[in-house]
């Protein structure tokens, strides 16, 4: 008995708008289609993944599943029900008992609902997953309620739609045959169609809001599985010399100096990267970037930054939070802050509620109180997997 998974993904997911198609943009790091393709790798009782693709999103596609081992795909239609159409004739030849069907833009897939799709096929021809609808549904034409429907017999469908293969194929030659192409489901194909327990959560990503909240729950869920949590701590001072601004992270600040440095200079940002390689025991910034090299010179330190950030995800690890104090008199910081903050974590790529920046004086004393030069410190938190 063999059981193939058809993963639709051909769509060009106008609703959620965006510079990719839903289901190739990030969501917890990686692409959507990888979440969907992940779900079903890791279950036993799926043998082989056919995912079907838009000629158009070819380079795309090959971009996403990199090292991912998968089968040539199928290329998708106009519409959904074309694409799956397309997809069961690629595998024909493998002769499949089962076939489940499931939409590339619902990641949230669990092993449960493949289970019970799965286990439903032992006793029937179709078996689709739906839950129960939370709100009351009413019919309406021209803007009037035409009907009541009772909420107790309704189900909202999901993917993914497990057949016995012959059937189902039949069915959508069937339709094909008779011209009908705008099926939204395959479900509405054939019948009788059996349902079993779907989950909330799975849900398919169709707006733009959809996939903001979804890249949010993934990188939850990620969170769960990095359990090894580090703190790293850095320190950083540059003296002042003559100039018109210091750079901040990342901020150009006018002043009536600048920061003396092999680079940019830029202080706040140096202790940010040392934090992050002392979280990884990773030793400092100068043994990354040593100041004796001439490629440095000048440089931004954004790409300091941006090399410990790179160390960090080489690890599968995520940065959590870092905190930053800038020690001086001068400049005033304040109005600076929440650029500085953006700019971090635009580099850093986390949201900006996971980058504090704060500003003190010494109160007039010692080096910075003297107007010598800033220092900062700064902390991070890092999660790794053990
Ligand atoms: N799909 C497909 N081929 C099509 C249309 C849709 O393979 N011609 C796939 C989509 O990629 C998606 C699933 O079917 O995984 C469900 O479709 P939908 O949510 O409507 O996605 P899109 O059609 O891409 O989005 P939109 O309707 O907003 O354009
Ligand atoms: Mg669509």
């Amino acid at each position: 008995m063999t059981t193939i998974a058809i993963i639709v993904a051909a769509g060009s997911g106008t609703r959620a708008g965006g510079g990719l198609p839903k289901q190739y943009q990030q969501i917890g790091g990686q692409p959507v289609l990888c979440h969907t393709l992940n779900a079903f790798m890791s279950h036993d009782g799926i043998d082989d993944i056919i995912v079907v693709i838009s000629p158009e999103h070819r380079d795309i596609y090959d971009q996403a599943i990199k090292g991912y081992p998968l089968r040539e795909p199928a290329i998708g239609g106009e519409t959904r029900q074309q694409s799956v159409f397309n997809g069961l004739q690629a595998i024909k030849g493998d002769n499949p008992t089962n076939v489940l069907i499931h939409d590339a833009a619902r990641p949230f897939v669990s092993d449960d609902i493949i289970n019970n799709v799965i286990t439903a096929l032992n006793d029937h021809e179709c078996a689709i997953p739906g839950i129960a609808v939370v709100d009351t549904i009413s019919e309406v034409q021209d803007g009037k309620v035409t009907a009541h429907l009772n909420r107790d017999n309704l189900r909202a469908v999901q993917t993914p739609q497990g057949f016995v293969f012959d059937a189902i194929f039949a069915a959508h030659q069937k339709a094909a045959d008779e011209g009908n192409t705008s099926a939204t489901d395959d479900s509405a194909l054939i019948s009788p169609v059996v349902v079993v327990a779907g989950e909330s959560k799975n849900v398919k990503l169709t707006t733009a809001q959809d996939i903001e909240k979804a890249d949010q729950q993934m990188k939850q869920l990620n969170l769960a599985d990095l359990p090894d949590i580090r703190v790293g701590q850095g320190f950083d001072v540059h003296a002042f010399e003559p100039g018109d601004h210091v750079i901040l992270c990342g901020i150009k600040i006018p002043f009536t100096a600048k920061l003396k440095g092999h680079s940019d200079a830029d202080v706040a940002m140096h202790a940010l990267t040392d934090a992050i390689l002392g979280a990884l025991g990773e030793g400092d910034i100068g043994k990354h970037f040593p100041p004796s090299d001439a490629q440095w010179k000048g440089a931004a330190s954004e790409i300091f930054l941006n090399g410990a950030i790179d160390l960090i995800l080489k690890r599968n690890g995520l940065l959590v939070h870092s905190d930053i104090t800038i020690i001086c008199e001068a400049p005033k910081l304040r109005p600076h802050i929440d650029d500085m903050r953006q700019k971090l974590a635009d580099i850093m790529g986390c949201k900006i509620d996971r980058v504090s920046i704060k500003a003190t004086t010494s109160e007039q004393l010692g080096f910075t109180g003297r107007g010598e030069g800033i220092a900062a410190m700064a902390t991070a938190t890092v999660r790794l997997p053990v």
